[in-house]
């Protein structure tokens, strides 16, 4: 059975879509069997980002409206993957993302619902058919506040099991009090962190130039240090 994670935050851009392709490449690097879903109705990027958006015919939404058998929505590669409907329907909800899901349960590790920002009908749909949450924030105190809000949405919705990755870190602004520590990220969201990951410049300059990294980079060592975490290794939270 699958362990399903929505993964959310309270401002956009954190980082939410990167973090879902990179810990669910660096799971399928482990062995494990991984489906990534994009939830972020209307603003789907993570076929992009997993460089699969030529292979998309059909989206959830056309398994859920029975455009489709589900079976026909999912790329197959590193990860699996199903795209987001690129607009809303009154059947895109999250009993109904949970059901199509459910029928995957069995052939995987690991889905990831990459969900939109805030706490829209998206993030509820992708919130409504996990089991549990990875909430990415950045160490600005702006964007944990809105985190902790996404937190205890995601808590009224029923996620109880709930994990806090600080993205885009760096030491020295928060040891110059420019931007939050790690406890106080921790404190103010109220959740146990999973993982940190550092601001790469690597994944920034790609970003903004188009060129892709060749080497592993920063961010990719802490997804692979996320991932084995989460598989239940004993891996120490900080790398660098
Ligand atoms: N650790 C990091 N270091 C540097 N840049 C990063 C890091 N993580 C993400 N980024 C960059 O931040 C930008 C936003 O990332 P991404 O699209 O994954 O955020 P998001 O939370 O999914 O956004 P949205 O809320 O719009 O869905 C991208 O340009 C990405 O390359
Ligand atoms: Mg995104």
């Amino acid at each position: 059975m699958a362990e399903i994670y929505a993964i959310i935050s309270g401002k956009g851009g954190v980082g939410k879509s990167t973090f879902t392709a990179g810990i669910s490449g660096a799971l399928v690097s482990l062995g494990k069997k991984v489906l990534a879903v994009d939830c972020d109705i209307g603003l789907r990027s993570l076929d992009l980002l997993l460089e699969c958006d030529e292979q998309v015919v059909f989206d959830w939404g056309d398994a859920v409206l029975s455009r489709c058998e589900p079976s026909r929505a999912v790329i197959h590669g590193s990860p699996d993957f199903i795209a987001a409907p690129r607009g809303f329907e009154a059947e895109f909800n999250a009993e109904n993302l949970r059901e199509l899901l459910s029928a995957f349960s069995e052939k995987y590790d690991y889905i990831f619902i990459d969900s939109s920002a805030g706490v829209s009908r998206a993030f509820e749909t992708a919130v409504g058919a996990a089991d549990k949450a990875i909430a990415l924030t950045t160490a600005d105190n702006i964007c944990v506040r809105s985190c902790a809000a996404a937190c205890e949405k995601a808590r009224r919705l029923g996620i109880a099991d709930l994990r806090l990755v600080i993205n885009m870190f760096e030491i020295r602004p928060a040891k110059k009090k420019k931007l939050l520590n790690l406890d106080e990220c921790i404190d103010e969201t109220g959740v146990r962190l999973l993982g940190v990951v550092p601001f790469d410049r690597v994944l920034a300059f790609a970003s903004v130039t188009g060129i892709k990294p060749d080497e592993f980079s920063p961010s990719d060592r802490a997804f692979e240090r996320i991932a084995r975490r989460l598989t239940g290794e004993d891996i120490d939270l900080i790398c660098e």
